[in-house]
This record gives structure tokens, C-alpha cells and sequence, in this order.
């Protein structure tokens, strides 16, 4: 997995001779003789993941106590160098780091922002796999200040921690390569006071063990997962487990304080998890189901295998939304910011067809609502399809985004728009994707020309002719 995640990109994984160029504000300038670059190569989020390297398993072994908001552990992390490396970066915020080895031996390391850098006793030639073990302590502290953002991260909560990392939290729990363009297997051993329960992404490979006054939970997540929908959720929560219909394995689990939720949430993720996987492909992950805490985040989130909403009874709609995204974002991940339509627009298309499917609003009807928006509406002066880093979940990548693929289905024609979505899951199932990729293969099952369609919903700032 994470193929192309940090070797295809201009900033990523090029060697500059010391001298030859001012480093830059955002820490992508001059890099030493077989640096990896501090930053993937998105343009966008210049200090973002990291250059040199690709992640092919975390394995995260951590132990948190909801009283003393201590987070202690080890991060160990295989890779492959995609260049020679005499130091590659990992991205962590706060923490104290105890002890760095690379394949079992010491290493030196240094820390500067956000940015781990590790220097390896000797540079690992390019195409070697290789084992960075990273222990590290000290209290988590989730991502603020960034005005529409909110809050995110590892998130501190009254009986443990609400984890949603979108776009690029994780870092505040463990260290890695904290950017969507490089996906990873995970395991998680975490250990927590006896009473509490650890959510992680995927499956529990066996019983909790509880010794001492403390449980370990271990989790692991077999399919490919990029680091902003990893998870430790933690706190005491109400579990109801089975399966879907169709035979998904299904676990929903909500805060006591959203008891009367649980059976909803349990009911309402199987019964959409099912219809999706009828209208986008099978369902790529080994469960489903849904966590409701009682974090007021003001949004849900993705995560792999468990969407997490904070601090309200999720409805229809939103379960539709996140779990759609299991197909739009999780499976097929965007390997650019500015690509967030292929996430926000597919999962806000997807609250519309599963209206539809209801017998309630066609999403016919919804896309005239939404464009009765008159002229001068800000939806109309943002492009959808170039998501803006300092407002990226902006209204327009969700509504306009979803009102662009109702103006395809309109021109194509239902066959092939839903023939689209499929193919579009099929080919790029746990992959990386483009907006470039997705209108060609629109192009390509319609035989349509549809730069025009494209530009006017995506790209331009001005409201498109319907
Ligand atoms: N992907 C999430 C959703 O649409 C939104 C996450 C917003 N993240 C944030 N930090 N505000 O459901
Ligand atoms: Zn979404």
C-alpha cells in the first residue's frame, strides 16, 4: 500500500546539495544529502506527511489514563525507503520522545514543530524495508487554533478521548507519515483503567485482558487506512454487536448518555452500510457500525470501520453521509487537499440518493433546492473542485460537490452514472485517486465529452447553467 504516496511528487523525496537553496518558511528548502523531504508533496499543506519513505504497517502500543491525561507507549513503524536515507522525518506534536531505534538500533533524533527527524547510525539504501520504533509520553493535546476547523485530534474527554484527525490530527497521538497519500495496515494495543472501553479502527483480535486494575484492548485494521481516520477511541460506552443483514459484522457504540441511541444507530448502519454496497460496490472493510461520544465536536467523522459522531443522536442523513464515505475516502482516498470533493461531495450525493431511495425528496428535487441559491450565494464563488486549505470543509466542496455529480447523472443518464460508480469503486478499491482519474472515467464509460460539465461545476467561481 501507499505506492505513490511520497516518491511521485515534486517536493517529495528530492535531494538538494547543502547550500544550493534558502530553506523555506514552510521547512521544504535545503535538505542535506539524503534527506527525506520534511513534507509529502502536497502544495497545499507544504509540512504535511513526509518525503523518502513509505509506511507499510503502525503498530501502536499505548496506555492512557483518563485522570492524569497521560499518554505513554511505543509506535512502531514499518516502512520502505523509496530513496537512499541518511534522515527522514516523522510528523509528531507535543510529547516528550524517550528512545528512537531504526531496525533494533539507536538512533538520533531531533525535533523541530511538528517535525520528528530521524537520523539512522547509517543511511538506509533506497528499496530497504525497514523497522522505526518511536517510545514516547507526555499529555495529548488536540489541534485548536485553526479558525473552521474546530477541534481535532486526540481530544481529552471527561471519562477518556474522542480521536477524529481529520485532516491532519493524528499526529497529536502518534508519530507518522500524517498526510493521505500514504495508507498503512494498523495494530493497537492499548491499555486503559479497568472500567473503560478502547475503540480502535477494524477488529479486536481476541478478549481484553484486564490485570492489575487495567484492561488491554488490541485491535488491528487489515485493510489499507490513511492516518487521519485512525482511532483510539476511549470512555465507557454501551456496545450492541451482530450483524447486517446481508452478514457484515456490525458494532454500534454510544456514551450512557446517548443510550436511546443505540439501537437506531446499530439498525440505521447495517440497513445503509447493506444498500450501499448494492449501489457502490461491495462493502470494503471487515465491519461496519458507528460511535457515538459525548464530545461536542459539531461533526462526524469517518473513521475507518467506525464513524464517529460528537455529541448528538445521529439521523438518516448523517449516517448515510459517513458511511458512504467507508467507499469515498477510505477506500478511495485523495491523495491532494484539493481533491476533498472526491470525499465531501460523493458522501453529500449519497445523503441525497438515500433520501431518494426512501421514497422522500428525489435528488432531483434537492439539487433545484440548492440551485435556487441566487447568483451572488458564496456557493457560487468557491470551486468545489479546488478545495482551499485555509477553508476546506467550506459548504460548496459538500453541496456543490454533490450538485456536480447530480449534473453528471442528468447528462450521462442513470446507467452509466451508477455503471460510474461502481467501476470508479472497482478500479481504485483501497487506492489513491484524482479528480483528473474520476472525469476521464466518466468520459470514458459514457462516451461523452465532459470538460465543459467539469469546469463549469468544479472549477469555476461563478454559478454554473443548469
Ligand atoms: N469528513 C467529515 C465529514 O464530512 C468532516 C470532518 C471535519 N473535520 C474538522 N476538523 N472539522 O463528515
Ligand atoms: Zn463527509
Amino acid at each position: 500500500p501507499g505506492g505513490d504516496g511520497g516518491s511521485s511528487s515534486p517536493a517529495a523525496g528530492r535531494t538538494v546539495p547543502s547550500g544550493a537553496t534558502a530553506p523555506q518558511p514552510d521547512g521544504t528548502g535545503a535538505l542535506p544529502p539524503g534527506a527525506g523531504a520534511p513534507g509529502i508533496g502536497d502544495p497545499d499543506f507544504p509540512s504535511d506527511g513526509n518525503g523518502g519513505y513509505d509506511v507499510a504497517r503502525y503498530r501502536l502500543v499505548l496506555g492512557y489514563d483518563p485522570a492524569t491525561r497521560h499518554l505513554s507507549g511505543t509506535a512502531g513503524i514499518r516502512a520502505k525507503a523509496t530513496q537512499e536515507l541518511t534522515r527522514f522525518n516523522l510528523d509528531l506534536s507535543g510529547f516528550t520522545v524517550g528512545r528512537v531505534t531504526v531496525d533494533g538500533r539507536a538512533a538520533a533524533f531531533e525535533r523541530s514543530g511538528t517535525e520528528l527527524t530521524v537520523i539512522p547510525g547509517r543511511p538506509l539504501p533506497e528499496g530497504a524495508d525497514f523497522t522505526v520504533e518511536v517510545s514516547y509520553a507526555g499529555e495529548p493535546k488536540p489541534v485548536t487554533g485553526s479558525s473552521n476547523l474546530g477541534t481535532y485530534g486526540f481530544i481529552p474527554t471527561r471519562d477518556g478521548a474522542f480521536v477524529t484527525c481529520e485532516p491532519n490530527g493524528a499526529k497529536t497521538w502518534f508519530p507518522g507519515n500524517d498526510h493521505p497519500a500514504d495508507k498503512a495496515l494498523y495494530e493497537f494495543e492499548i491499555t486503559v483503567p479497568e472500567g473503560i472501553t478502547a475503540l480502535a479502527n477494524g477488529e479486536l483480535t481476541g478478549e481484553p485482558v484486564t490485570r492489575g486494575g487495567k484492561t488491554t484492548y488490541s485491535w488491528r485494521e487489515d485493510h489499507p487506512m490513511v492516518t487521519y481516520l485512525a482511532t483510539m477511541t476511549l470512555g465507557k460506552f454501551t456496545l450492541r454487536e451482530g450483524k447486517t443483514a446481508s452478514g457484515i459484522k456490525n458494532l454500534a457504540a454510544v456514551d450512557p448518555r446517548f443510550r436511546g441511541s443505540l439501537d437506531k444507530l446499530y439498525t440505521l448502519s447495517g440497513k445503509i452500510t447493506d444498500y450501499w454496497a448494492t449501489v457502490f460496490g461491495p462493502y470494503p472493510f471487515s465491519s461496519t457500525g458507528g460511535v457515538v461520544d459525548d464530545f461536542s465536536a459539531g461533526y462526524a467523522l469517518e473513521n475507518q470501520t467506525k464513524p464517529m459522531y460528537g455529541g448528538f443522536s445521529p439521523g438518516e442523513g448523517i449516517i448515510a453521509h459517513e458511511l458512504a464515505h467507508q467507499w469515498f475516502g477510505n477506500s478511495l482516498s485523495i491523495k491532494r487537499w484539493k481533491d476533498l470533493w472526491l470525499n465531501e461531495g460523493f458522501a453529500t450525493y449519497a445523503e441525497w440518493l438515500w433520501e431518494e431511495h426512501q421514497g422522500d425528496a428525489t435528488a432531483e428535487q434537492t439539487f433545484r433546492l440548492h440551485y435556487a441559491a441566487p447568483a451572488g450565494d458564496a456557493i457560487w464563488k468557491y470551486a468545489p473542485g479546488r478545495a482551499r486549505p485555509d477553508d476546506l470543509f467550506n459548504d460548496s466542496v459538500y453541496t456543490r460537490g454533490g450538485m456536480t455529480l447530480h449534473a453528471l447523472r442528468r447528462k450521462i443518464g442513470d446507467r452509466d452514472f451508477f455503471e460510474l460508480l461502481k467501476t470508479w469503486n472497482r478500479e481504485h478499491r483501497y487506492g489513491y485517486v484524482t479528480t483528473e482519474e474520476f472525469t476521464a472515467l466518466a468520459e470514458k464509460i459514457s462516451g461523452k465529452e465532459l470538460d465543459a460539465l467539469f469546469d463549469a461545476w468544479l472549477f469555476q467561481e461563478s454559478k454554473p447553467a443548469a
